[in-house]
């Protein structure tokens, strides 16, 4: 090769941080959720690449606003976020197919600064897809992918090289319930330092009936969604779960101001987990919790992020109030 010598650095890096033994905390999961009175299961175990498909097809649902809101809103004001963080890189928890990500980067490229793109999410067939489409797309740019829960391995990201965004969308947040909220808020803010922002997705409170249906789609797609978390626990662990003897259950909680999944089982029966050497049985009508999804208002956001050591910088909302980004930065 004539006179060119360059030791390019590989655009893109993945450290994977998910034990090989990753189906733990499913295990841990279910023995503590299954075994108290009234069940439970976390939401992150919807996400296998089904549950992963069935969430990209809620998105798409007539009934189901807040990714289009979002996306509205990231539409309008990616330009200014750019502009106000002169961020070099975007940080992106459960950053999933990387949909709204690009709004982000054209806004940094076209800012002049966009460096790279650091992704953690738990399905690392999505980490890697976008991670080459994107390297692609934005020449120069550097992709840094985590496969991690977001939960546990923040302290993996590396270290920032200039000014940071990082972005936590899709109104995720909501997810977890108020205090262990507070902790996540907390943790990230542990991954910026004074110059860098945070970009936060959060559904708004509103019409109970707006967000009931978002959560009870006319198609079957969220009940579908709903029940994946039973095939992935007979699968996972091998559990002799009949999904079609579920009902999916879904309702907005006015004084925890979140919306609730539930699956109500049809009638008693006896589910054995073989992997936990489990028997849980269920009454008829017995429901057991899948998901809350907490509605913000912005003083509920305000309030979290005080109590992480953040402050509102910006607060952009899509004309009928729908959903919010909230841009925070370290309180001065
Ligand atoms: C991915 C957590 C933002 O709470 O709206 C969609 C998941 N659950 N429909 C949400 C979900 C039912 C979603 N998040």
């Amino acid at each position: 090769m004539a006179g060119i010598s360059q030791t390019a650095e590989p655009p893109i890096r993945i450290d994977t941080h998910l034990a090989p033994g990753g189906e733990r905390s499913l295990a841990d999961d279910v023995l503590d959720g299954l075994t108290r009175p009234f069940k439970e299961l976390p939401p992150k175990h919807f996400y296998d690449s089904r549950g992963a498909q069935l969430f990209d097809r809620i998105c798409e649902l007539p009934e189901y606003y807040p990714t289009r809101a979002e996306r509205s809103i990231l539409e309008g004001s990616a330009p200014q976020i750019a502009a106000c963080t002169q961020a070099v890189e975007l940080v992106e928890l459960g950053s999933g197919t990387a949909a709204k990500t690009r709004l982000l980067l054209d806004a940094m490229a076209s800012a002049g600064h966009l460096r790279r793109y650091i992704p953690v999410d738990v399905t690392e067939s999505m980490v890697r897809t976008s991670a080459e489409a994107l390297v692609a797309e934005y020449p120069g740019l550097e992709v840094h992918g985590l496969i991690g829960d977001f939960e546990r391995h923040l302290d993996e990201v590396p270290v920032a090289s200039g000014a940071r965004l990082l972005a936590f969308l899709g109104g995720t947040l909501g997810n977890f319930t108020p205090g262990s909220r507070r902790r996540m808020l907390r943790t990230m803010a542990r991954l910026l330092g004074p110059e860098d922002h945070l970009l936060l997705g959060c559904d708004l409170v509103k019409d109970p009936g707006v967000i009931e249906a978002a959560y009870d789609d006319s198609q079957g797609v969220t009940a579908e969604f709903n029940r994946n978390v039973l095939h992935v626990v007979n699968r996972e662990l091998d559990a002799d779960f009949r999904p079609e003897c579920f009902d999916h259950v879904a309702f907005f909680d006015r004084r925890h101001e979140w919306v609730e999944m539930r699956l109500r089982s049809v009638r008693a029966q006896t589910v054995r987990v073989g992997a936990l050497d489990l028997e849980v049985s269920f009454a008829a009508g017995e429901e057991m919790r899948t998901e809350v999804s907490a509605k913000f208002t912005s003083d509920r956001v305000q309030g979290d992020l005080a109590a992480a050591g953040l402050e509102l910088a910006d607060w952009y909302t899509d004309p009928q109030e729908m959903f919010a980004l909230s841009l925070a930065r370290p309180t001065g």
